[in-house]
């Protein structure tokens, strides 16, 4: 990793290699934190890059194992072929899941671009009817999630749910930050009381204090949710809640293609820009 986005990229990432993503796991775990491992990589044009990262988790599903940590696997749909063809990525997914299910591990698709939202939940419905060891990701920036969110509940399904990462037009997403943590605290509490083992997936310490509250207020025990956050965002917190005996599952990005992960990671981050721009003037 070099250059400037590599200077942030550390923060974020666990390395670009699998056995880098198992040592951060074996002292999250040492910590009595969970983790997710996410192998970095999207929107694959060529089905021979996609089967490259069927092999990839395949591997690293075998890797969790024999290192005796305890992680789940995040993915992206375009990672795995979407761009091509909803076939490709359905049948390259179907192979991991297969994997994970005999392992008893557990698979999360993480959410794209709103141009994906409606073909990743169709691909997850279809695989949930055989699979139970999935869950997915909903964004509660876009209009349309609490209809998504209704039809997940109903189906049984684990949902973890984000703020949104990518930029979308206001035509179908919040475009103000308090309708996009409203929209979260409203869905959030829905998945509390109806949801399947929801992830409330934030580093916003308002949110977070509002579900503990909310669960103890409905007597929702502390084994029936988890937080999750990301892997170098808010460490004190992720400790604090695992000593007050949350379950927290850190999401541990690793790979070669880190660049857009971070970039999305420094959208977020408007210090880190302004820290970015000083650089690039400097
Ligand atoms: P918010 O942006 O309000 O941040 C709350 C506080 O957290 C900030 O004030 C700051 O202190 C800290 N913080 C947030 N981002 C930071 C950063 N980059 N660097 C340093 N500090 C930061 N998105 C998506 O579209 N699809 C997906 O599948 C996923 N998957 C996913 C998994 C998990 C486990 C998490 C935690 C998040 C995602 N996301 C995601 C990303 C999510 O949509 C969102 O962009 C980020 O979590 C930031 O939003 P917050 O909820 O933390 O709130």
């Amino acid at each position: 990793m070099k250059g400037l986005p590599a200077f942030f990229a550390k923060r974020y990432i666990a390395g670009e290699e699998r056995k880098d993503a198992i040592r951060v796991v074996r002292h999250l775990n040492s910590q009595g934190i969970l983790a997710t491992i996410d192998n970095l990589g999207e929107h694959v044009k060529e089905p021979s890059h996609a089967e490259d990262a069927v092999r990839e988790y395949l591997s690293l599903l075998d890797d969790i194992r024999d290192g005796g940590v305890n992680s789940s696997v995040s993915l992206k749909l375009t990672h795995f072929g979407l761009d091509i063809s909803d076939e490709i990525a359905e049948g390259n997914l179907r192979g991991i899941i297969k994997k994970a299910s005999e392992l008893n591990n557990f698979v999360t698709f993480d959410m794209e671009g709103s141009r994906y939202t409606q073909r990743t939940i169709d691909t997850f419905l279809r695989l949930h009817e055989k699979y139970t060891n999935i869950g997915i990701a909903i964004q509660s920036y876009l209009y349309r999630s609490p209809m998504d969110v209704r039809l997940l509940i109903e189906k049984g399904a684990s949902v973890r749910l984000v703020k949104g990462a990518y930029k979308e037009p206001t035509q179908i997403a919040f475009p103000k930050k308090r309708d996009v943590d409203k929209n979260f605290e409203e869905l959030m509490k829905s998945l509390l009381l109806k949801g399947n083992y929801p992830a409330i997936a934030t580093h916003d310490e308002r949110l977070i204090n509002e579900a503990i509250r909310f669960a103890d207020e409905n007597g929702i025990p502390k084994e029936r949710f988890e937080f999750q956050m990301l892997l170098g965002i808010k460490r004190k917190l992720q400790k604090r809640l695992a000593d007050s005996g949350y379950k927290v599952r850190v999401y541990i990005p690793y790979g070669a293609d880190w660049l857009p992960y971070t970039l999305r990671r420094l959208r977020e981050r408007k210090e880190n820009l302004f820290f970015v721009i000083k650089n690039l003037f400097d």
